[in-house]
């Protein structure tokens, strides 16, 4: 019995190969209990050859765990949080703020990164969080330069149709590289956003820092350096605006553009859409009036996160663009007025677009905090709200917030203006940066801007995987 076992969990020894995939990938979001607990006798004493796969870490974390010794790992048994993992100092993965990382057994299950437990190459999960046994225990555990190694008291249970992948019943190994118990899974729930979920803290802007910090690039530099597309990214994620120059004057170059983040938006306007004085518009946008600072398309259930326009031509005179940071308006407000603040984030505010044979329509509060996703999103955008879908004793608290609120966005000394030349394209975060147009004169000349979307997914896909690759030294 015993060398069957031994056996099976030598056939069930962990290959994990931590592949950039694998790390760009997102875990499920797995959240326990803290009394998940190890109250079972579990199965000691398993020892078996361990075959060590390469698991491929950036190769001066791997020198500088051999030099300063690897983790200390304590594992109580019948207590809550029961793996503990102290870095040793000097290492990289060291926090003197938090020198011991505690970790839930039944996660570690969940997670193992081996082939049985998450496919080689769809690299998605095998089995599902429900079947990992509440009271599962560690038989035993080694250290290892490339990773905690860990053999489980049981295998996973049976629900419904999906059954242990790995079957191995009991005894399956799964070996944690440190990078991924000790790096991003490891820390606080902050530092999880900051790789994982992207939540890095947007610099706020003024007027000021926005002509100070500013970033102007070449469109060949953007399009064909990979140091091009890491500034820009990080400048769109930080900021949430920059500028292309030198962008030829061509149709759907835009297009190209936005492809260079990702797949485009297709929304009812068009893969790409045109902004010129029409008559009888059917948007605000296709005429020559004053357009205010505004959000785009907050009548959908999923708004694009990115937003390119593309100057084709310009002389006319007016039609000058305004950038406003939502997010310097939310801080202020939340200093100034906190019971603004609460209004905004907690009453819907409606938004359509009923026109040209369409009906959109969409309630959102204004402000939106989220500490699982993004910490900020706001909505606003005056010219597609829709009559207020409230009870009558609850306006006019509303109608206050939103004039305080506006107070912010429409000081000039918080905004940005620039009248784009033919040639320039202004990518911005639509949830975060408002945008606007003064009135122009379209008998004094021409005005066409090219537009299009890329959703906040795909950018932030981009910026993941573009950020990695710099950090991997892949250029
Ligand atoms: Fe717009
Ligand atoms: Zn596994």
């Amino acid at each position: 019995m015993l060398r069957q076992t031994l056996l099976r969990t030598a056939n069930a020894a962990c290959t994990p190969a931590l592949t950039p995939a694998f790390r760009s990938s997102t875990f499920p979001r797995a959240v326990y209990s803290a009394n998940t607990i190890l109250n079972r006798t579990v199965f000691q004493g398993i020892r078996v050859v361990h075959t060590t796969i390469p698991v491929h870490f950036a190769s001066t974390t791997q020198e500088q765990l051999h030099k300063n010794g690897l983790p200390r790992v304590n594992i109580t048994k019948n207590l809550t949080a029961n793996i503990t993992i102290s870095p040793p100092e000097g290492s990289p993965f060291y926090r003197a703020r938090q020198p011991t990382t505690a970790l839930n057994p039944i996660w570690l299950r969940d997670n193992c990164p081996c082939p049985d437990c998450i496919h080689p190459s769809t690299r998605q999960k095998l089995h599902t969080s429900s079947q990992i046994p509440l009271d599962i225990g560690i038989a035993s555990h080694r250290v290892l330069p490339e990773g905690l190694e860990l053999t489980w008291s049981k295998g996973l249970d049976d629900v419904g149709d999906w059954e242990d992948p790995s079957k191995s019943q009991p005894g399956h190994k799964s070996l944690y590289p440190w990078e991924m118990i000790l790096g991003s899974y490891g820390g606080t729930p902050s530092e999880h956003r900051g790789t994982t979920r992207m939540n890095h803290k947007p610099v706020l802007w003024d007027e000021q820092i926005m002509k100070d910090k500013v970033l102007w690039l070449d469109y060949d530099e953007y399009m064909n350096t990979p140091d091009g597309l890491l500034k820009a990214v990080k400048h769109l994620q930080d900021y949430g605006l920059f500028f292309l120059g030198n962008v030829p004057i061509k149709d759907q170059e835009v297009a190209t553009a936005a492809e260079r983040i990702g797949h485009l938006r297709h929304t009812f306007y068009g893969r790409t859409w045109d902004v010129r004085s029409v008559p009888n518009a059917t948007n605000v946008a296709y005429t020559n009036l004053n357009l205010g600072l505004h959000m785009d398309l907050l009548y959908m259930e999923a708004p694009p996160g990115v937003q390119l326009l593309h100057s084709l031509e310009n002389n006319t005179p007016g039609g000058t663009s305004i950038f406003m940071d939502s997010f310097k308006a939310v801080e202020l407000l939340k200093q100034e007025y906190p019971e603004d603040y609460d209004i905004l984030k907690t009453t819907p505010n409606t938004f359509h677009y009923r026109n040209a044979s369409h009906h959109l329509h969409y309630n959102r509060t204004t402000i939106v905090v989220d500490p699982m996703n993004d910490a900020l999103t706001v909505n606003y955008a005056p010219p597609f709200q829709g009559p207020l879908e409230l009870p009558a004793d609850q306006m006019a608290g509303f109608y206050r917030a939103m004039r305080r609120f506006a107070g912010y966005i429409e000081r000039p000394d918080l905004q940005f203006r620039h009248t784009m030349q033919p040639g320039q394209c202004m990518v911005f975060a639509n949830r975060r940066v408002l945008h606007a147009r003064t009135a122009f004169d379209p008998t004094k000349g021409n005005r066409h801007l090219k537009g299009c979307y890329v959703d906040l997914d795909m950018f932030r896909d981009k910026y993941r995987t573009t950020v990695q690759a710099k950090e991997e030294g892949a250029f």
